[in-house]
């Protein structure tokens, strides 16, 4: 199995829920406090590596209580911190998440996670690149990005972007990512286009990727759209949902499943982690996503039965 360095933000979340959201200028109270370990790059990171991948996080923490907080949870997993950048005299980012009908909004103060810059990556450059698949979102500098995607093509790595949150890609990029996932909301942005989805799959097959929430994802095959349909589940809290599905993606790829196959399985865990609360929480283990994708092939076989 090929194995995926994911670089990007960790944060410490701040979850509150209500019944419903205060207006600006409005107070309101809550029904419920607690704190769990996040950031777009972490939650990915854990999610590929709770699916029995070998993973690396490559990304920044403040030396606060915060960190520590982090380094210990990480104990319980299975991921590879050994290149974490501990910065000096910033706080470890934070991430104020209101929920509400099990649907939030989030507010991200990066804090250390503005440090996983050129100069860190080019310290542990020698160790990110021993990774076959590297991952991306984009809450650690969008400069970082540009500078590593060219090395990693040109080394013939998998690169895998989450535009989350979204941000105009620069247009010589695209044709060096490998896998680019936006959600049908970002593409927009960071195509820097007003194209109907359609016609902007079209031009790139088999290598644009956009998540729908419920509706599932599409992508273009080189002959039809394709839709491969989200798994039907009760949410409880979708934080972090578009994180399970990016780091089940990397793991479906580096074990060379087909890209149907490979979004299906992505769609099966980010299902399975909408079902509990908070982003990390509800992400799921392997041995629960291989039993539903059992199933998931039982009912294809069944319907295909049916409709011959
Ligand atoms: O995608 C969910 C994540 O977004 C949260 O964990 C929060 O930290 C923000 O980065």
């Amino acid at each position: 199995m090929r194995k995926i360095a994911v670089v990007g933000s960790i944060n410490m979340d701040y979850f509150v829920e209500a019944e419903k959201l205060p207006e600006i200028g409005e107070t309101l109270l809550g029904n419920q406090f607690f704190l769990s370990v996040g950031g777009k790059g972490a939650n990915q990171a854990v999610a590929a590596s709770r699916l029995g991948a070998e993973v690396a996080l490559f990304g920044s923490v403040g030396k606060d209580e915060i960190s520590e907080i982090f380094i210990e949870n990480m104990k319980n997993e299975t991921l590879d911190i050994k290149n974490l950048n501990l910065v000096e005299g910033s706080h470890t980012g934070v991430a104020f998440i209101e929920i509400c009908n099990s649907e939030n909004r989030i507010l991200v103060v990066p804090g250390a996670n503005d440090f996983t810059d050129v100069s860190y990556i080019n310290r542990v450059l020698e160790g990110l690149l021993t990774y076959d698949v590297v991952l991306f979102q984009m809450e650690t500098p969008i400069e970082l990005m540009e500078y590593l995607i060219p090395i990693l093509h040109e080394k013939g790595k998998i690169i895998i972007v989450n535009p989350a949150p979204a941000h105009k890609i620069k247009a010589h990029l695209f044709d060096k990512i490998t896998y680019l996932t936006p959600n049908e909301h970002e593409y927009e942005i960071v195509f820097d286009c007003k194209l109907p989805m359609e016609k902007l799959l079209i031009n790139y097959p088999n290598q644009l990727i956009i998540t729908c929430g419920t509706d599932g994802v599409v992508y273009y095959d080189g002959q039809e759209i394709v839709r491969v349909p989200a798994i039907k589940v009760e949410p409880v809290d979708t934080t972090g949902a578009g994180d399970s599905f990016s780091g089940a993606f990397a793991v479906a790829v580096s074990e060379e499943k087909n890209l149907y196959d490979s979004i299906r399985f992505g769609t099966i865990v980010a299902g399975l982690s909408v079902t509990k609360k908070g982003a990390q929480t509800g992400m799921p283990y392997r041995s629960e996503v291989d039993l539903l994708w059992k199933e998931e092939l039982k009912h294809e076989g069944e319907d295909h039965a049916i409709e011959n």
